[in-house]
């Protein structure tokens, strides 16, 4: 059973606005949130200044402001029963916590995605950061023993701040199920989406960088049998959309 996957490259909140109420199974994102500017301004993030994937050196900002309306559309999106989990560091949990619960949202509580190795920083080496896990209406987890911290090493294949797969495959698993449809609308070099298509999910993705689009399909192409197929697009001339590929319809895998 291959999964199936859609892509496209636009604003995260209008992609999102163009989904159908309550058709997503899961939803896994790590938005370009604002207080990566000030770790970067500060130079904590000198890695963070380049990419070698990318043609940009760095990539735009999501600004906090937006989340009112980005929450209303997650929750929107999301089927009755449903997971979302926020890939964020500190600072941002406690501005973006507050916003999700106001959309509805459950919050139950921070995992921590534990990197096992210090990285950069001034007030304490970094070694962790954040995935706030909120809930819509009830949804049991697939496994009641897992713990509450998924080890796994930073990534550095080149584009910035590109999470483990590993890590979104333990999500994946505890929150949906083979041929459901798993959501990312910041999907950068696509490590979620790898992680659901890997596992029989169906994956839907956008993000507002060309870069990142380009190396999401290519990575999905890699684990697919079929080619993605490409719903959206601000530049239209910068992708032949796929014809051979149905589009994804909730829970599809053909
Ligand atoms: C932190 S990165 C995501 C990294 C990704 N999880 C990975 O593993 O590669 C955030 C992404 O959000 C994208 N982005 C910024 N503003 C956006 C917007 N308004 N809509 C959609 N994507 C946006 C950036 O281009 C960037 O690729």
């Amino acid at each position: 059973m291959a999964a199936v996957f859609e892509l496209a490259q636009t604003d995260a909140v209008s992609w999102l606005r163009s989904l159908p109420a309550a058709s997503v199974d899961l939803l896994i994102t790590d938005p370009a949130y604002e207080s990566l500017e000030k770790h970067r301004a500060v130079g904590t993030t000198t890695r963070l200044k380049h990419s070698k994937a990318s043609s940009n050196d760095w990539f735009s900002i999501f600004p906090n402001a937006r989340f009112p309306e980005f929450f209303a559309e997650v929750y929107r999106a999301l089927k009755k029963n449903a997971h979302f989990y926020l890939f964020c560091d500190p600072e941002t949990m406690f501005v973006a916590k507050p916003i999700a619960e106001a959309s509805g949202f459950k919050f139950w509580k921070p995992l921590i995605w534990d990197k096992k190795r210090i990285g950069m920083g001034y007030h304490y080496r970094a070694r962790y950061e954040c995935i706030l896990f909120f809930e819509k209406g009830k949804r049991r987890l697939a496994n009641l023993g897992v713990p509450d911290i998924i080890e796994a090493p930073r990534v550095h294949n080149g584009y910035p701040t590109e999470k483990p797969v590993e890590v979104a495959e333990v999500l994946v698993a505890q929150s949906s199920l083979p041929g459901e449809l798993v959501v990312d609308p910041f999907m950068g070099s696509g490590a979620f989406g790898v992680a659901a298509v890997r596992n029989g999910r169906s994956f839907a993705g956008t993000d507002i960088s060309k870069d990142a689009c380009r190396i999401t399909k290519q990575r999905l192409l890699e684990l697919s049998a079929q080619p993605g197929r490409l719903i959206a697009t601000d530049s239209p001339e910068s992708w032949a959309p796929e014809r051979r590929v149905r589009k994804i319809t909730r829970g599809e895998a053909a």
